[in-house]
């Protein structure tokens, strides 16, 4: 999908979130870096009407978040650091399931749909289980297992490997960028990961400073911050 921010300002009373950005990007796998407070959840909230300008005009799609949010949340799933906020329900294969609770199909079919899901990131033998039972990478792919079953258009995933160790981040990683069709908006301070995506933003201080090759990108950010 195209997502265009044309002249998008964020400000929280007397704080400028985010600055002036204008974009256009199309890519699959867009990475997005920049320091703590740089604007980076703010830009990525835009995307789904999470957050909505103060200024300008965002459109993901054709859909603005801000005046279609219904629109913007069904084509879009959203990821966060913490798991444990994306948990609804107690068991595993209901937590899913609730994604499908409006869908029209039977409780058989949503079951089985879930289940599919569950099975398709590699924790269908999880299904009867406690949710808040499960490992913090575990949940990230049960957040990711939701998220998926009603085959969303555009995945946020704001720092989704924050609070993981390296087994599970390296896991949660691998299954945003090589098992996920859709497109991809990826925030994350792990610079190897932000290096295999196909383009790379930079957000420094509310502004937009760098849009292009992950190399260059990172290679500033590193010699700037380092
Ligand atoms: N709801 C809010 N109220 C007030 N200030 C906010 C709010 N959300 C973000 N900010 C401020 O906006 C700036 C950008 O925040 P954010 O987009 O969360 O940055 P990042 O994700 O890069 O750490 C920060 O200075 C932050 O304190
Ligand atoms: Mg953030």
């Amino acid at each position: 999908m195209l997502i265009e921010f044309e002249s998008v300002s964020v400000s929280f009373d007397a704080k400028t979130a985010l600055d002036d950005i204008n974009l256009k990007l199309d890519q699959k796998r867009i990475g997005v870096i920049g320091l703590n407070g740089s604007g980076k959840s703010t830009f990525a909230r835009l995307l789904n009407g999470l957050i909505t300008p103060t200024s300008g005009r965002v459109s993901v799609g054709g859909v603005n978040p801000a005046t279609d949010p219904k629109a913007a949340r069904s084509q879009t799933g959203f990821i966060f650091s913490n798991p444990d906020v994306q948990i609804i329900m107690p068991t595993v294969l209901e937590d899913v399931s609730f994604t499908l609770r409006q869908s029209g199909l039977t409780k058989d079919e949503i079951a089985s749909k879930a289940l599919a899901s569950l099975e398709r990131f590699g924790i269908g033998h999880l299904a009867n289980q406690a949710a808040h039972s499960l490992s913090s990478g575990q949940k990230q792919l049960l957040a990711i297992s939701a998220i998926m079953v009603s085959e969303p258009k555009l995945i946020v995933a704001d720092e989704p490997t924050a609070l993981l160790d390296l087994a599970n981040a390296r896991l949660v990683s691998r299954v945003l960028l090589e098992q996920i069709d859709q497109q991809v908006v990826l925030i994350t301070h792990d610079l190897r990961l932000a290096n295999e995506c196909d383009i790379l933003l930079r957000f420094a201080d509310a502004r937009l400073l760098e849009v292009g090759e992950p190399s260059p990108v990172i290679s500033s950010y590193l010699a700037e911050n380092g």
